[in-house]
C-alpha cells in the first residue's frame, strides 16, 4: 500500500509550517511597532541599508545557483533511449565531467571573495560609524548620557546629568544623539529598540555601551532580546521621543514634586511599598541616594532570598505620566493598576514584588479592595501639579479638618503617613520593621549631644539615617518628610510625647 499523499500528519505538518512561516514573516511588516524595517535615526537607517544589500546580494545568489541547477536538471538528465521494435534499451553517456578543471574552480573560488568584500567593506564602515556617537562642536547638540540597568525584569533609566531616575519609559530629545552605557545587576538582559538599533547586550560586570537617535518625535517599542528568566518575555519598555522642547518640560516635570495626596492611600504606600519603590527623584541628593538604595536593595535580596524585605523595584516618581505598568506589559489606567497590585501574576508571573513584598501572602495582595483601591488613587496622582489627577478632592478633605488638639493631628498624620505599619507603639515595643516607639520623647532627650528631643526627633523624621538606631539597617525609611510642615513636625512629636505611662 502507498502512503496516501494526503495523510492526517502529512497535512497537520503543512498547516503547521504555513503557520510558522505566516508568523515569521509578520516581522516582516514595517509598521509593526517591533519590526526591524522602517528604522529611524542614523543608527537604525545604517543598520537596515546594510541588511537591505545583504539581503539583495543574498536574493542575486540565490537565483544564480537556482537558475545553474534548474538547468542542469534538466539539461542533464540520466536518459535511456529505446531502440524500436526491440526491448534492448541503449543506456545514457555521462555527459563531460569538469572534476579537476582549473578554470572553472579559480571562477568559482574568486565570485565568492568579491561577494564578501562587497559585504565586509560597508559592515566594517557601519561598526565604525554606529560604535560611538558624533562629537558635536555645539555643547548642545552634544550627547545626551543616560545609563541603563537591567534588573529582573525591568528596566532602569539614569540620567546621570540631569540627576533623573525613571524606569521602563525612556524619554529621549529628537535629534540628539543618545549615548547609553548597558549593566546589569543581575542576569544577562538585551537592550532592543528594532525601529531605533540593534541589540546590545547588558552583562554584569561587563559595561556595555550603544548610542541611538530618533528623528521624529513618537513611541517606539523595546524589548529585553536576551533570555533572563521566566518573565523575560514581559520585560518590555517603551520610548518616547520628544522634541528638545517638550523633551526640557518633561526634565522640568521630573523635577517637579506632586500636589500633596493625602488620602489613605499615602499611607498605604508608605507602609507597604516604598521600602522598594522611590518617588521622590525631585528631591535634591536623590540621584545618589537611590543608585545606593537600589545596590542594597539587591544585596539584600541577593544574600538573603528567603528573608529580605525589600528588592530593587522601578522608581515609581511621577507614574502616573507613564502609559505603562509592569515593565511595558500593560496599558497604565486604574483597572490595570488595581489587577497588578492585587495580583502581579495576573499580568506577568515571576514579579520579584509578589515574591518579596511582605504584603503578598502566596499570590494575593492581604489588603482589602478599598486598600488597594487607595493605594491605586494615590499612585494616579504621582504627577506634577498640571497633570495632576485626581487626588485634589482628598486634598480638601484634609486641609478642611479641624483639629482639637496638636495630639490629636499628630496622631492622624501616625497613621495616615502609614508610620504604624513600620513602628509599634506599645509598651512591649514588638519589633516590625523600625524600632518601637513606646516612651521615645523620654529615650530622645539625651540621645545625641547638643540636640533637645525634639530637634532629635525632628531630625529623625527628617533625615532618618543621619541616626540610626542600633541594629537597624540604615535606607529603609522612606526619606519623603524632609519638607513637611513644621506644624506636622510639632504635631507628630505632640502624639509621641504622648506615648508613654506618664
Ligand atoms: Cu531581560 Cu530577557
Amino acid at each position: 500500500m502507498h502512503q496516501k499523499i494526503f495523510s492526517k500528519s502529512r497535512i497537520k505538518i503543512f498547516i503547521g509550517f504555513t503557520g510558522l512561516f505566516f508568523l515569521i514573516l509578520n516581522g516582516c511588516f514595517p509598521h509593526h511597532p517591533q519590526s526591524t524595517f522602517n528604522t529611524q535615526g542614523p543608527v537604525g537607517l545604517e543598520q537596515e541599508r546594510l541588511f537591505i544589500l545583504m539581503f539583495w546580494l543574498a536574493i542575486a545568489v540565490f537565483a544564480i545557483v537556482q537558475s545553474v541547477l534548474i538547468y542542469v536538471l534538466i539539461n542533464f538528465k540520466r536518459r535511456e533511449y529505446p531502440i524500436p521494435g526491440t526491448d534492448i534499451r541503449i543506456p545514457d553517456v555521462p555527459p563531460k565531467q569538469v572534476h579537476g578543471n582549473t578554470k572553472l574552480e579559480i571562477i568559482w573560488t574568486i565570485i565568492p571573495v568579491f561577494l564578501l568584500a562587497a559585504i565586509a567593506v560597508p559592515t566594517v564602515q557601519a561598526i565604525y560609524s554606529t560604535a560611538k556617537p558624533p562629537i558635536s562642536e555645539n555643547v548642545f547638540e552634544q550627547p545626551l548620557e543616560i545609563e541603563v540597568v537591567g534588573h529582573q525584569w525591568w528596566f532602569e533609566f539614569r540620567y546621570i546629568d540631569e540627576g533623573i531616575v525613571t524606569a521602563n519609559e525612556l524619554y529621549i530629545p529628537t535629534g540628539r544623539p543618545v549615548n547609553i552605557q548597558l549593566k546589569s545587576q543581575d542576569v544577562i538582559h538585551s537592550f532592543w529598540i528594532p525601529k531605533l538599533a540593534g541589540k546590545v547586550d547588558l552583562v554584569p560586570n561587563n559595561n556595555n555601551s550603544m548610542w541611538i537617535q530618533a528623528d521624529t518625535p513618537g513611541d517606539y517599542s523595546g524589548q529585553c532580546a536576551e533570555f533572563c528568566g521566566i518573565a523575560h518575555g514581559r520585560m518590555r519598555f517603551r520610548v518616547h521621543a520628544e522634541t528638545p522642547e517638550n523633551f526640557d518640560k518633561w526634565l522640568e516635570s521630573m523635577r517637579t514634586p506632586p500636589v500633596p495626596f493625602a488620602g489613605e492611600g499615602y499611607g498605604l504606600f508608605l507602609a507597604n511599598c516604598s521600602m522598594c519603590h522611590t518617588i521622590d527623584s525631585y528631591t535634591s541628593g536623590s540621584y545618589e541616594r537611590e543608585v545606593k538604595i537600589q545596590d542594597e536593595r539587591w544585596s539584600d535580596w541577593y544574600s538573603d532570598p528567603e528573608g529580605a524585605v525589600r528588592v530593587s523595584a522601578p522608581n515609581l516618581t511621577h507614574l502616573a505620566m507613564r502609559t505603562t505598568i509592569g515593565s511595558g506589559e500593560q496599558e497604565l489606567n486604574r483597572e490595570n493598576l488595581i489587577k497588578w497590585i492585587e495580583d502581579p501574576s495576573y499580568f506577568k508571573e515571576g514579579t520579584r514584588m509578589q515574591e518579596v513584598a511582605q504584603l503578598y501572602e502566596g499570590k494575593k495582595a492581604k489588603l482589602s479592595g478599598s486598600e488597594i483601591e487607595a493605594i491605586t488613587d494615590y499612585l494616579l496622582s504621582l504627577a506634577p501639579p498640571q497633570l495632576e489627577s485626581s487626588s485634589t478632592q482628598l486634598e480638601t478633605e484634609l486641609v478642611s479638618k479641624e483639629w482639637d488638639s496638636p495630639e490629636e493631628q499628630g496622631e492622624y498624620l501616625f497613621t495616615s503617613y502609614g508610620c504604624a505599619s513600620c513602628h509599634s507603639i506599645d509598651e512591649d515595643e514588638t519589633k516590625i520593621i523600625g524600632p518601637g516607639l513606646w516612651d521615645i520623647y523620654e529615650k530622645s532627650v539625651s540621645k545625641v549631644e547638643g540636640l533637645s528631643a525634639e530637634e532629635y526627633l525632628e531630625q529623625s523624621i527628617r533625615y532618618p539615617n543621619e541616626y540610626i538606631v542600633e541594629e537597624y539597617p540604615e535606607g529603609v525609611m522612606p526619606l519623603i518628610f524632609e519638607n513637611l510642615p513644621a506644624e506636622e513636625i510639632e504635631s507628630l512629636i505632640a502624639y509621641l510625647k504622648t506615648l508613654s505611662k506618664k
